[in-house]
């Protein structure tokens, strides 16, 4: 068959589920498919498609012949496996935090910086060899919809609270919230195992470690670092509060943004239509606005509650200071969808 050899790692995992449903929505070219986990799920029978994949143990020697890597395993596997791949000459896309910081890696969101993928695969024959990070979830999901505003008017600080739903913690979480909630609505009391507090019926800070020192956990830090490198601008501001909510599937934030340059509430609107990856959602007349359960299974994020800070500088109707809230499905554009979308440009589809 002609078409890419690709390989999934992580197939049996939240975000791998996410990546079959592309493959097949987007016509992903694919010549021959591999499946890869851990030794649990060595066997398992999984349908792409329409055809059934036998599930193989990751092993180094996993990756002969391979030509695009997704890898949606957790940064240790991707740490111990992707530079296998790269030895094999495949093009590793890496949804874990594993190389993301790393100077040599591009961190790549295709409405953003897509170019760097072309800088990276320039003079390759079908493919390129190496590692493209993928930004964590919530970085891409605030991101992508401050892009259009950034080209137009610049941003100086970005003041962001997260409500994360429990499947950002993977396959594991989801379940957990699932049983949590029967439980609590039957009155029985479940521990917990996933996080350390109960998701279902429950809003607590992000579970990711804290720095003793700085107060912020280690999903906070993220989305400081990979902002400054994505927009290569290590001024930027960027004062993140990241909450895990008991939502089953898509994040939501609420952003407080100050541009550069004063804009009109038509011009941020224009803007934002204009935006690649973007539905506006703002419906004031109707009070709807986006929610994890619209934003669910969507590609896009949505964009609503579009208005002007009054508490910052602002002259004839020009403001400085927008508030905007957002969702969006972090198993597709805050990582399949994101990995697929640099490897759709990596083979030039
Ligand atoms: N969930 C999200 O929203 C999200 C968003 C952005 C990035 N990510 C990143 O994507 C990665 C996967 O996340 P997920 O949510 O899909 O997690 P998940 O549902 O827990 O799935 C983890 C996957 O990794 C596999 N795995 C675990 N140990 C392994 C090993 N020793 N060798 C080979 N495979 C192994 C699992 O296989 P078994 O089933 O055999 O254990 C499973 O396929 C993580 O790095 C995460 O940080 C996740």
């Amino acid at each position: 068959m002609s078409g890419p050899i690709v390989v999934v790692a992580g197939a049996t995992g939240a975000v791998g589920d996410e990546f079959f449903a592309l493959f097949e929505q987007r016509k992903f070219p694919i010549g021959e498919l591999r499946l890869l986990a851990s030794a649990r799920s060595a066997g398992k029978k999984l349908t792409v498609c329409g055809v059934e994949y036998t599930v193989e143990e990751m092993t180094a020697g996993s990756f002969a012949g391979v030509d695009i890597a997704l890898f949606s395993a957790g940064g240790a596997r991707s740490k111990e496996f992707a530079q296998h791949a790269v030895d094999a000459g495949a093009l590793v896309i890496d949804n874990s935090s594993a190389f993301r910081m790393d100077e040599d890696v591009p961190l790549v969101i295709p409405e953003i910086n897509g170019h760097l993928v072309d800088d990276f695969c320039a003079g390759a024959g079908k493919t390129c060899e190496g590692i493209i990070a993928n930004p964590n979830c919530s970085t891409i999901i605030m991101l992508v919809p401050l892009e259009p505003l950034r080209r137009r008017f610049g941003v100086e600080r970005i003041v962001v609270s997260t409500y994360q739903a429990a499947s950002g913690a993977g396959a594991a979480a989801m379940r957990e919230l699932e049983t949590l909630s029967r439980a609590a609505l039957a009155g029985e009391a479940v521990e917990p195992k996933i996080f350390s507090e109960p998701c279902a019926f429950n809003v607590f800070s992000h579970d990711s470690a804290m720095h003793p020192e700085t107060g912020r956990n280690q999903e906070e830090q993220k989305m400081i670092d990979e902002t400054r490198k994505i927009w290569e601008d290590a001024e930027i501001g960027v004062v993140p509060t990241c909450i895990r909510v008991g939502v089953k599937r898509a994040h939501a934030a609420s952003i407080n943004v100050t541009l550069s340059s004063p804009a009109s509430e038509s011009k941020v609107r224009e803007a934002l239509a204009e935006g690649e990856g973007i539905e506006l959602c703002d419906d004031r007349t109707g009070n709807s606005f986006p929610t994890p359960l619209k934003a669910s299974g969507k590609n896009d994020i949505l964009v609503g509650r579009i208005r002007p800070d009054e508490t910052q500088d602002h002259a004839d109707g020009r403001y400085v200071g927008w508030e905007l809230f957002v969702c969006g499905d972090q198993l597709r554009k805050g990582a399949a969808l994101n990995a697929i979308q640099i490897a759709e440009r990596a083979l030039g589809v």
